[in-house]
């Protein structure tokens, strides 16, 4: 008998209601992913990379097929399923401790006090904020705000963690630090993961594999690419790595070329009609 599958998307489309009638998001979206792995969705902005999350979240509800999580269909949104937003959501009255203790407390209901102060306190020092632990969301970075975030997602012990852009708005530094250690949270949890990022560096430095999106409308999985280098993960010994730069080149190929997005610009200006790229750029 085959191993049963960890979380599996099958024939996944979604139809929105519209005023001009439903638009097709999604249409054919199949993937099927390892207990453990570190999985990117990447593709243009619009695509359906938030939408194929949100489904997966159970915030969304998929118009035609499915996701099953260890034999159970995903219906509704749950704690084994844990979603980092690229924008922090953390209480703003609540003190960064305050924000993880309810997030734990929802989820290790018939804990003692003492269980639930060492919860949190581990996962604090996971992210190494515990230092900031009384602080309030407004007297922290973004980046604190992130890694707050990420605590508290993995404070409810989730099966499957879902990141949605959650470097997105830092600076190139926080960024880079915020990448280290999540790997090295993934190498000492080993949680599936899947995160939505629009950086090919990103990508490629985190994941074990990148799926790549069609653009919509009806986007679907376009190509899926191993990346099989070795963890621990160095971004500055794989600067210079030929497998690292030949993995990027797939994905902006992908990107650039195969999906390139294209949009119409006002005739008038041009006896051809112009057309421009707006992927946005992957610089970090
Ligand atoms: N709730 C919704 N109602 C109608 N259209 C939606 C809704 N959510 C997303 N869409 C549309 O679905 C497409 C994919 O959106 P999204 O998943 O947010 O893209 P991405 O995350 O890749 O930027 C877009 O055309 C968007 O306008
Ligand atoms: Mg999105």
């Amino acid at each position: 008998m085959s191993k049963p599958k960890h979380l599996e998307l099958s024939q996944v489309g979604i139809d929105f209601p519209t005023p001009k009638g439903p638009f097709t998001a999604l249409q054919n979206v199949n993937l099927v992913i390892k207990k453990g792995e570190f999985i990117s969705l990447i593709g243009h902005s619009g695509c359906g990379k938030s939408t194929v999350l949100n489904i997966v979240a159970g915030l969304y509800q998929a118009s035609h097929g499915g996701v099953i999580l260890d034999n159970k269909e995903v219906n509704e949104p749950g704690p084994e399923r844990a979603v980092v937003f690229q924008n922090h959501s953390l209480l703003p009255w609540l003190s960064v401790y305050k924000n993880v203790e309810l997030a734990v407390k929802q989820t290790r209901k018939g804990r003692s006090k003492t269980e639930i102060k060492e919860w949190v306190q581990h996962n604090l020092d996971l992210v190494q904020m515990t230092h900031a632990a009384d602080k309030l969301p407004s007297e922290i970075s973004g980046g604190m705000k992130q890694r707050v975030g990420i605590a508290r997602a993995l404070s409810m012990e989730p099966k499957v963690l879902l990141m949605d852009e959650p470097f997105g708005a830092l600076d190139a530094l926080t960024r880079a630090h915020l990448q280290d250690s999540v790997m090295d949270i993934h190498a000492k949890l080993g949680n599936t993961v899947i995160m939505i990022t629009h950086d090919v560096d990103e990508a490629v430095l985190l994941s074990d594999r990148i799926v790549m999106m069609t653009n919509g409308p009806a986007a679907t999985v376009g190509e899926i690419l191993d990346v099989e280098l070795a963890r621990p993960r160095d971004r500055i010994a794989l600067a210079d790595n030929p497998k690292y730069n030949s993995y990027r080149h797939d994905v902006l190929r992908f990107l650039y070329e195969k999906q390139k997005k294209i949009e119409p610009v006002h005739q008038a200006s041009t006896k051809t009609s112009k057309r421009i790229s707006t992927g946005r750029s992957n610089a970090a």
